[in-house]
């Protein structure tokens, strides 16, 4: 096939990459020109006949996959072919392994990714970007005859000379991260899961807990621009935690703290320890300011076993000791059916911390409220309530809540470096992020689970409104594809993310065009019900 398109890769404008205060999209930006001149011409294509030579739902999409594979034939990946399904196959949930888009495409520079975001705006053709494939839902990071665009070729893991920062991209996922920083006696306060993606985490508000500095990010209108409290602070101040709707990251520089090993591990207890742990969890978040060394998540599961209902509290502490006094509480309380926690590397924690299977099928809901004993007792009692008679009607279901403090100190790194978005930094700690997740088998059982989660949560937000624990707050990465997460950060973040989305993407490219995930108005159900893209359709 003729056309102008060969010559990419070498095109004018390599990657523009000034710093400057700020830069919004030209007022009479032309996507056809900004194309031309990266040496795409889609005028030659549209002549050719190929919008019109098929019968397909979703003209735009083939236009536009037909081009980048002209451009960029062995970063685009078509149906049928081995590494269209490959790529399928990487996705953590079958949910989103289910999701068939119309090609693939895995830029291997920023700039291939400017082109991408280009032609989907001349194209019309829907899409979504996925880092390391964790988030739960279908359409999350993948679309359904739309263009799916893998990060993965961003693999690089850069240590600074000075040690002092890494440069890492979204191809990678923790794990990656760890194992080599470990080596080099370092850290970077990432997820602790290592299977999870540092794209989604990142922009989810994961690391704003903590020391993102800035990273690179491809615009709505194919610009690079660096985003840092220097440079486009606004649009850095959205990255964190504003999700996808502002462009997509390329690189992420993260603070490297050193670290040696730390200790850590799970400790586990059955029933009649229930209460104690509770309270020496309630405990731990209280002291946390005391010695903010120490962290633990405590999850409840039914194990659906003869081991019956279970607590694990995760522990850790982030030097080599064994036991620190702060956690004394825990060490006390008797009859621990396992015990696992040793002086280990970040790295070989993150990776035994990876728990969650891969290819099942998951869903997951979460909500934010005070730290509070009793209540933290209502939300185990309602889950051994509902998972038992769940797991009698289904296959292979595993149920967890997950409880998470929130301390003093992760609210005090939220002010620096100019905030973030999330509405919390001003609450008073301790707080109780939750996650509920579950995973199970056959997709004939989803509607059971999907109705146990709901009433589940609806009782939970009931029960947190009328005993007043309730925080609006909703975490982005663990939320469900009903929550409307932007409406969480509060009036005055979600009017002033708008106005930085009218900035950096008038247009509403990002928005629009990816509506698979977070979007700033209304839950990602709203955006994908009664479109062609809609799973259910
Ligand atoms: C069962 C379960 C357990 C979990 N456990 C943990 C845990 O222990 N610790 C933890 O921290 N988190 C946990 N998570 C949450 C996890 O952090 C989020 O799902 C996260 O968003 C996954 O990131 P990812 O890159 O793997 O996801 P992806 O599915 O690849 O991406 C998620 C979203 O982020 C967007 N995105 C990704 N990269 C970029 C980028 N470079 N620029 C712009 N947008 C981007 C994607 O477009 C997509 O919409 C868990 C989730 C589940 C379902
Ligand atoms: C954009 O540029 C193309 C090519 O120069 C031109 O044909 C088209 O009319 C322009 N579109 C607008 C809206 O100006
Ligand atoms: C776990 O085991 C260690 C010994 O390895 C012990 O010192 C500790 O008290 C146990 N319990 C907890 C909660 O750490
Ligand atoms: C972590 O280290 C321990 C002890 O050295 C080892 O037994 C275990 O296999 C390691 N786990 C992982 C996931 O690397």
């Amino acid at each position: 096939m003729r056309t102008s398109l060969s010559i990419l890769g070498l095109a004018l404008c390599a990657p523009l990459s000034w710093a400057q205060e700020k830069i919004a999209e030209p007022v009479d930006f032309n996507a056809t020109e900004a194309l031309l001149e990266q040496g795409i011409d889609l005028s030659a294509l549209e002549e050719a006949g190929l919008t019109t030579r098929t019968n397909s739902e979703h003209p735009t999409c083939i236009l536009m996959c037909t081009t980048l594979a002209l451009a960029y034939k062995d970063e685009t990946y078509q149906r049928g072919s081995s590494k269209y399904e490959a790529f399928r196959k990487s996705y953590w949930s079958d949910q989103q392994a289910e999701v068939e888009p119309q090609c693939v495409f895995e830029p291997t520079s920023a700039q291939q990714v400017s082109v991408a975001i280009l032609l989907t705006r001349l194209t019309q053709c829907p899409f979504a970007a996925k880092s390391g494939g964790h988030a739960a839902f279908a359409s999350a990071s993948s679309i359904e005859d739309g263009v799916s665009i893998s990060l993965a070729k961003f693999n690089q893991i850069n240590i600074a000379g000075d040690k002092e920062t890494v440069d890492v991209g979204p191809g990678n996922k923790w794990q990656a991260v760890y194992a080599k920083v470990d080596k080099q006696g370092l850290a970077v306060l990432g997820g602790r899961d290592g299977d999870i993606g540092v794209g989604g985490l990142t922009t989810g508000g994961g690391v704003s807990l903590f020391s993102s500095q800035y990273g690179w990010v491809v615009t709505a209108w194919g610009l690079i621009l660096e985003a840092s409290t220097k440079s486009n602070p606004d649009l850095y101040w959205a990255l964190r935690g504003g999700g996808n709707n502002f462009g997509l990251v390329t690189n992420f520089k993260f603070e490297a703290v050193k670290m040696d090993k730390i200790w850590g591990g799970p400790v586990g207890w059955t029933q009649a320890a229930f209460p104690a742990v509770i309270k020496a969890y309630y405990n731990l978040g209280v002291n946390s300011p005391s010695d903010p060394k120490a962290a633990a998540i405590m999850s409840f599961s039914a194990t659906g076993s003869a081991l019956g209902n279970i607590v694990q509290v995760l522990v850790s502490y982030s030097e080599p000791k064994v036991v620190p006094p702060i956690f004394n509480e825990f060490a006390a309380i008797p009859g621990a059916i396992y015990n696992t926690t040793s002086i280990r590397s970040i790295s070989n924690y993150s990776e035994g911390f990876a728990s969650w299977p891969a290819g099942t099928r998951d869903e997951i809901w979460t909500h934010t409220s005070v730290l509070d004993v009793e209540f933290m007792t209502f939300i185990k009692d309602t889950l051994f309530d509902i998972a038992p008679r769940t797991q009698a009607q289904t296959t292979g279901l595993r149920v967890s809540a997950s409880y998470q403090a929130i301390t003093q100190g992760m609210l005090q790194n939220m002010k620096k470096n100019g905030g973030n978005p999330l509405g919390l930094a001003d609450e008073k700690a301790p707080l109780l992020l939750l996650s509920q997740a579950w995973i199970w088998e056959n997709a004939e059982d989803d509607e059971t689970v999907y109705a146990a989660m709901r009433e589940f949560q609806t009782k939970v937000e009931e029960r947190a409104i009328a005993t007043g624990v309730n925080i609006d707050y909703r975490y982005m990465n663990y939320a469900n594809v009903y929550q409307d997460v932007i409406a969480s950060y509060g009036q005055d973040n979600k009017n002033r993310l708008k106005k930085i989305a009218a900035t950096y993407d008038p247009t509403g490219v990002l928005q629009r065009l990816q509506p698979g995930y977070f979007k700033l108005e209304g839950a990602p159900i709203e955006h994908l019900e009664g479109t062609l893209y809609d799973m259910d359709a």
